[in-house]
């Protein structure tokens, strides 16, 4: 945080922790933004947080991160100190059967985080011919054996429940790597149905025009789809990851790279939450587009 009174925007509101401990180290006037694209973390913050919602040091937004700079623009902010991702799905709606994004339950094959929008998993999965679901495995989850499992899932149609899928992976999947199959098969669905990787590159473009002169972007993510595209954004301000320098050897990025080495949890901390095992966070500061970059990273 570099301006106690600033205005923040945490872009995954989540069950609401990281809102929480930036309220708790802003100064009265600090202001954050929350936002979430699920209906259920936005209830369950309004009643946890109610507090500084009514104080107005808490504004709750229901959207998706990718439009912040409209979803801001309509209430009049068009620049921001600090913008915050925890990418990916919550404790919460993994842990609801309901929401279908966990094969450890039987529920329906949903996945979406905006439960009131879109194709859910069950029709997506249905609807795909193999081509395309090869695809999603292979680009979404890096499944090796993405072919075979395409044409066992294409054989079951139609499938409508996490269990009934969980089944067809299990008995398609390498003996041995049932398992890591099952999640790299979960996770593909769940990329592909809230285009989570286009939802990440939007709001990774509009980052240098949100964020303001010398604040700061914090971007937590779980997977290596996303931390690459991450890195290569904060390093080098492009999405190719090659860093561009001006006449004089300067890099021409709207970033300076404060963790040249992604911030891991402690051992402790992985104790406490098994799911902090794979986080990887990464933070830059906002340059000084008229200034040359004081690191020149490589
Ligand atoms: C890992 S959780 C965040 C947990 C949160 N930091 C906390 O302290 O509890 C990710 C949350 O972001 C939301 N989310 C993911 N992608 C989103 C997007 N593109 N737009 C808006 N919300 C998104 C999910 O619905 C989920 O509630």
């Amino acid at each position: 945080m570099t301006d106690p009174s600033g205005i923040y925007v945490d872009g995954t509101l989540g069950g609401g922790g990281h809102t929480e401990a930036l309220l708790s180290v802003l100064a009265p006037e600090g202001r954050v933004l929350a936002i979430d694209r699920d209906d259920d973390a936005l209830a369950e913050a309004a009643r946890r947080l109610a507090p500084a919602l009514e104080a107005g040091r808490l504004v709750l937004i229901k959207g998706n991160f990718a439009d912040a700079p409209q979803l801001l623009a309509e209430r009049d902010i068009h620049q921001v100190q600090g913008l915050l991702l925890d990418l990916g799905v919550s404790s919460h709606q993994f842990d609801a059967p309901a929401r279908g994004f966990s094969h450890r339950f039987d529920g329906p094959l949903d996945m979406r985080m905006d439960a009131s929008m879109g194709e859910d998993a069950a029709a997506l999965v249905n609807r795909l011919d193999i081509g395309d679901l090869i695809r999603v495995l292979s680009r979404f989850g890096e499944e090796p054996k993405a072919p075979r499992l395409a044409h066992a899932i294409a054989a079951a149609r139609p499938i409508g429940t996490t269990a009934a899928l969980a089944d067809v992976v299990e008995a398609a999947a390498p003996r041995g790597q049932e398992s890591k199959t099952l999640a790299r098969v979960f996770q593909a669905l769940r990329i592909a149905v809230n285009d989570e990787l286009e939802s990440l590159d939007r709001i990774l473009d509009a980052a240098p025009r949100l964020v303001a002169t010398g604040g700061r972007i914090a971007v937590i993510s779980y997977h290596s789809l996303e931390d690459r595209r991450v890195k290569r954004i904060l390093r080098t301000g492009n999405r190719e990851g090659s860093l561009h320098r001006d006449l004089y050897g300067n890099a021409i990025t709207p970033w300076e790279d404060l963790t040249r080495k992604p911030i891991v949890a402690s051992e402790a901390e992985i104790q406490a939450n098994p799911r902090s095992r794979s986080a990887r966070l990464r933070v830059a500061q906002r340059r000084n587009d008229t200034e040359p970059s004081a690191r020149h990273p490589d």
